[in-house]
């Protein structure tokens, strides 16, 4: 049910063919004030086209409108102010999403064509830093949005499995490594002597030649070299799912950089025969100057490929193997440069798909407002932040529900819940303060506040004891049920809006808003009182769980039955 195309359907003929359907869609607008009505049309347009006063049009337009819909349409000044009808409109509301489930919201937009998410593609041998959070948990959120839209996703963990800094490690390893140690604790291990290396490099040049050394052995095969490279590989790992599996988040491909190592080849002959590799300084790069942009590195002066190489290969791949209609990469918004570059390229080989390509940057995880920074061992390991959550949630539950069943689950989905929750409230391209107790806050526009939003719901329903499904519901015109209404009719919009931004943001505010309505409404409204409207309004309380639990998985939350 979608009122304000009815609106502007029944105002356009009206108009017999003055303006059409579609621009009175685009004109009209949320009045400021609820007293105003639910939505307004402005005459402004209208008065021009007809060199009328639009205070006069409004007042006849006003007599010609109406719709079982809407309660009454009238004329304030240059203004048509329509109400809607409260009952017709919350029974027919509350009856679609009852009915529909978790298939409230879902629409066909996407036709089944393929969209490919490139996210979370964290760094072998590097910690899994609270930077690549905002990758993952916006990637897979996006995934989630887009199947509710009808595409069909591809979830691609594009895995930094291969470049220099692999040069750079095996030298440090073989400088200053003990195998029984890196064995011990590898992820801190190797960030050691990742660390180790840049702090060396700068007082002694001679081991970044070393570490270019490792990395071109490794590029040709070196058995060595390949040896200690499988071997951080699997470590590492191993550590990445263990996040994975705490964040509960799934992958279709873990093809990563090195995967490509034997695609590239097509794609530098490609360049060649279009004449657009040059030389420069003995590298061999794409001019991209007429775009306004420095080149897109391809070989080094050495013959060494660079990520940009590597990227290129993996688009080609992707459009062939899965025949994407839209390709995202979920990437920080430093790399802004590096997606331009590289899209560019694309056009200039002449893949007219290249214009379906999207990089969807995201702000910076800042810690006392400066950036983080893995050479510089300033990262907080993501890891170790989930744990605390979920330790901090246990807390919580041990105090306030000792005897809920499941504690240890719940605790999970709370903690998390929350990590995941304070990344996608913010709009992704502004930068975040990490602030451990901040994310753990589980009040204010919090995930957890909006869980317990959801296991107080579901407990209203469960102790009413009415059969939960087969509840039948009723026209509600009262002040408190009325703004939910207005949310559930809004969640599809809501959901449509997000995907076209990008901004699963958009999802996370509308829950918050609709956790405090119904919040509101449980304080001021007996639910659980034998009359006429219980019934109704339990379908009303049961629409709401409906919608938070999808909303909430939208953005990879779990909703727990009881908290
Ligand atoms: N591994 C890279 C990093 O951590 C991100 C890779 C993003 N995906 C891509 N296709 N370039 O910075």
């Amino acid at each position: 049910m979608d009122l304000l195309r009815t609106y502007a359907d029944e105002i356009a003929s009206s108009l017999s063919g003055i303006l059409e359907f579609n621009e009175v869609v685009k004109l009209i607008e949320q009045p400021k004030y609820s007293t105003q009505g639910d939505i307004a049309f402005p005459c402004f347009t209208l008065a021009k086209l007809l060199k009328k006063s639009p205070v006069e049009i409004a007042k006849d337009l006003a007599q010609k409108v109406s719709h079982p819909f809407f309660e009454k349409v009238v004329a304030e000044g240059p203004y048509v102010n329509c109400f809607y009808n409260k009952t017709v409109v919350s029974l027919k509301t509350i009856k679609t999403v009852l009915h529909k489930r978790t298939e409230y919201g879902s629409s066909d937009m996407g036709q089944s064509k393929v969209v490919t998410l490139d996210f979370s593609s964290p760094n072998i041998a590097k910690p899994f830093s609270m930077g690549h959070l905002r990758s993952t948990v916006i990637g897979n959120s996006l995934a989630n949005i887009s199947e509710k839209c009808g595409f069909q996703t591809v979830r691609i963990n594009h895995l930094g499995d291969w470049g220099t800094q692999f040069g750079k490690l095996i030298a440090a390893y073989k400088a200053w490594g003990k195998e029984a140690d890196v064995k011990n604790e590898p992820i801190s291990e190797l960030l050691k002597l990742y660390v180790k290396f840049h702090e060396k490099a700068e007082a002694d040049p001679a081991l970044e030649n070393s570490a270019r050394l490792w990395f071109k052995k490794l590029e040709d095969g070196d058995e060595e070299a390949r040896k200690l490279w499988e071997w951080f590989r699997n470590e590492s790992l191993q550590e990445f799912a263990k996040i994975y599996k705490l964040l509960d988040i799934d992958f279709d491909s873990y093809n990563g950089e090195a995967f490509y190592n034997d695609k590239m080849n097509e794609i530098v002959k490609l360049l060649e025969e279009k004449q657009l590799l040059v030389k420069s300084n003995g590298a061999d790069i794409v001019d991209l100057s007429n775009y306004n942009l420095s080149p897109l590195l391809i070989r080094k002066s050495d013959g060494a490929t660079l990520y940009g190489t590597r990227d290129l290969a993996a688009a080609v791949f992707r459009k062939r193997n899965y025949q994407f209609d839209k390709s995202f990469y979920v990437v920080g918004q430093e790399q802004t440069l590096h997606f331009k570059q590289l899209f560019f390229v694309l056009e200039k080989l002449g893949y007219e798909w290249a214009n379906d390509m999207i990089h969807v940057p995201f702000g910076f995880i800042l810690k006392h407002g400066k950036k983080m920074s893995t050479r510089k061992g300033t990262v907080v390991l993501l890891e170790q932040v989930i744990k605390e959550a979920i330790g901090l949630a246990e807390k919580n539950i041990a105090e306030k529900s000792p005897t809920l069943a499941f504690k240890d689950e719940v605790a999970k989905m709370v903690g998390v819940g929350a990590i995941i929750f304070h990344d996608l409230k913010n709009e992704r391209q502004n930068n975040i303060e990490f602030s451990l107790s901040e994310m753990l806050k589980f009040e204010g526009a919090t995930g957890p506040y909006v869980q317990y939003a959801h296991a107080r719901a579901r407990s209203i329903l469960t102790k009413s004891g009415i059969d939960s499904y087969h509840l039948n519901p009723v026209g509600l015109n009262d002040d408190y049920s009325w703004p939910i209404v207005k949310l559930l009719l809004a969640f599809p919009e809501i959901i449509a809006k997000s995907f076209d931004h990008a901004e699963p943001s958009q999802i996370a505010k509308y829950l918050i808003l609709l956790a405090q309505e119904f919040n509101t409404y449980y304080s001021h409204v007996k639910i659980l009182n034998e009359d006429l409207e219980q019934e109704g309004r339990l379908a009303l309380v049961q629409a709401v769980t409906i919608v938070l639990k999808e909303g909430l998985r939208l953005l990879g939350v779990k909703a727990p039955e009881k908290m």
